[in-house]
């Protein structure tokens, strides 16, 4: 069984109720119950938090034997060498994610410290961004 890594960044525990005009109503457990029923043969882990370091962590503790990580760092993918650095220092593929099109944002959205390191990066399809990337990884 393939195994995947869904890491959310700072903020993203309020999808539902933070910004809905930009990131939608649902929230991220109602979306991953969705996501992991449309992947039934494979083991995906969600794992969330609002701190750089936390995230590093995880990178280190899966990134040599999982199948993949689907990365939506928040806003550390746009201040962030040392996660950079953690995507660069492991061998499992990283796929960034956003949620919203950073380019239709403002001008700081527009630079990724993390898209060099990572194998791809898919960006403003909504949620549906998850399942674009893990579906990617699946074709690895
Ligand atoms: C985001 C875009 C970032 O610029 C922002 O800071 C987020 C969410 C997205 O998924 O669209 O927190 O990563």
């Amino acid at each position: 069984m393939k195994r995947i890594q869904i890491i959310n960044g700072p903020n993203l525990n309020l999808l539902g109720t933070r910004e809905p005009a930009v990131y939608g109503n649902l929230t991220f457990e109602a979306y991953y119950i969705e996501l992991k029923s449309k992947f039934p043969d494979v083991e995906l882990d969600y794992f969330q938090s609002n701190t750089e370091g936390f995230i590093i962590d995880k990178l280190h503790e899966v990134g040599f034997t999982y199948d993949g990580v689907v990365l939506n760092a928040g806003a550390y993918t746009h201040t962030s060498i040392a996660i950079a650095d953690a995507i660069r220092a492991i061998t499992v593929p990283v796929i960034e994610v956003h949620i919203s099109n950073v380019f239709k944002r403002e001008e700081f959205r527009h630079h990724s410290y993390l898209s060099e390191a990572c194998k791809g990066c898919i960006v403003g399809f909504g949620l549906d961004s998850y399942r674009l990337a893990v579906d990617a990884i699946l074709k690895f």
